[in-house]
């Protein structure tokens, strides 16, 4: 590994103190020049770290840019995910579905600053501009029957909430099925695609990718979403943390969560956060819409609704509009 990665490792585990050119070079066994070398690059790639001659070099308490040794740094010890970080990429789901299909184990994350063409559900485009937002996708393993995707989906819902809502007064709600809200925006959506073994009837693979937005992009939203679209944190909360801090957190949430999918504990904690039972709501399948009020969320993670006229519809796929 280039020496840049390893001293950058260093100083996002004393992000906002000095440590001295000394101690990392000992730490890495390499020169104090070397040192010098990884922080002028550092430097050149816009890490903010200052040096000082008696007492070594510290990455601003500030920094955000996003990074596998920042998310590593502050990933709780034990929690075995091999993170893949990109500057920009076309999008995360589709270079972690390329990943498991060539074999790499559960717990494969791939991060990116920025996506030149980020997928959302139903064939969308994912708006994703660099430095506010946070794009990742997880490759799972689960050793689960094919009837529990819903589940994941359900989960990792939850887990961005829950992570959410460890750095932020504000509440995280879920609109079904994987939108996250606050304050009645859209701040996060969540694209979970899976890959079955037909004769096993078990799920192969799971990519859940997350989209979210950490702040309000440099000039704002586009248009189309400034109705729409908002940010977990305002640009001068005090509240906020580095993107890096977030996927961790996000991370450290959904792996929790995983080995409780058969527990029905977390779906009733997602029934809690849903911003829809009790609405009425559009339903859009296909080329079919219609009137319902959301009734229900089974503990596969369904939504019930009924119509006017007394159906009752579960609904495992497809989207709702609310109608406030
Ligand atoms: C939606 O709101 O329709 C789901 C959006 C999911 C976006 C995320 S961003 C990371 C991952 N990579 C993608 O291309 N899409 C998901």
């Amino acid at each position: 590994m280039a020496s840049r990665h390893l001293v950058l490792a260093v100083l996002e585990q004393h992000k906002g103190s000095y440590v001295s050119g000394q101690e990392i070079a000992q730490r890495l066994d390499i020169t104090r020049a070397a040192v010098w070398r990884a922080i002028a690059e550092l430097r050149k790639q816009g890490y903010d770290i200052e040096a000082s001659t008696k007492i070594g070099y510290r990455l601003a308490a500030d920094s955000d840019k996003l990074s596998s040794e920042g998310i590593m740094s502050v990933l709780p010890e034990g929690l075995a995910v091999d993170i893949r970080y990109h500057e920009t990429i076309d999008s995360t789901n589709r270079e972690a579905k390329r990943l498991a299909l060539e074999g790499c184990v559960h717990g494969t994350v791939v991060v990116s600053g920025s996506q030149s063409g980020g997928r959302g559900r139903l064939g969308r485009s994912f708006y994703s501009p660099p430095d506010s937002g946070l794009y990742l996708s997880v490759v799972l393993r689960p050793d689960v029957a094919s009837s529990f995707a819903l589940r994941i989906t359900s989960a990792a819902a939850v887990a961005v909430c829950r992570a959410i809502e460890r750095h932020s007064d504000r509440k995280a709600s879920i609109k079904w099925v994987n939108d996250i809200f606050m304050d009645g925006r859209k701040v996060c959506g969540i694209l979970t695609e899976g890959v079955s073994g037909f004769e096993s009837g078990r799920i192969e693979s799971v990519v859940v990718g997350i989209g979210l937005n950490h702040t309000e992009p440099n000039g704002g939203f586009p248009d189309e979403l400034t109705n729409i679209a908002g940010a977990v944190f305002s640009s001068d909360s005090t509240q906020k943390i580095s993107r890096n801090q977030l996927a961790a957190d996000i991370l450290s949430c959904l792996f929790e969560l995983l080995p409780q999918l058969s527990d029905d504990a977390f779906i009733e904690e997602y029934r809690q956060r849903s911003i829809v039972l009790g609405k009425t709501v559009r339903v859009m399948q296909g080329n079919v819409s219609y009137e319902a009020v959301a009734t229900g969320i089974t503990d596969d993670g369904s939504l019930v609704v009924k119509t006017p006229e007394g159906d009752e519809n579960i609904l495992g796929t497809g989207e709702i509009s609310i109608r406030w």
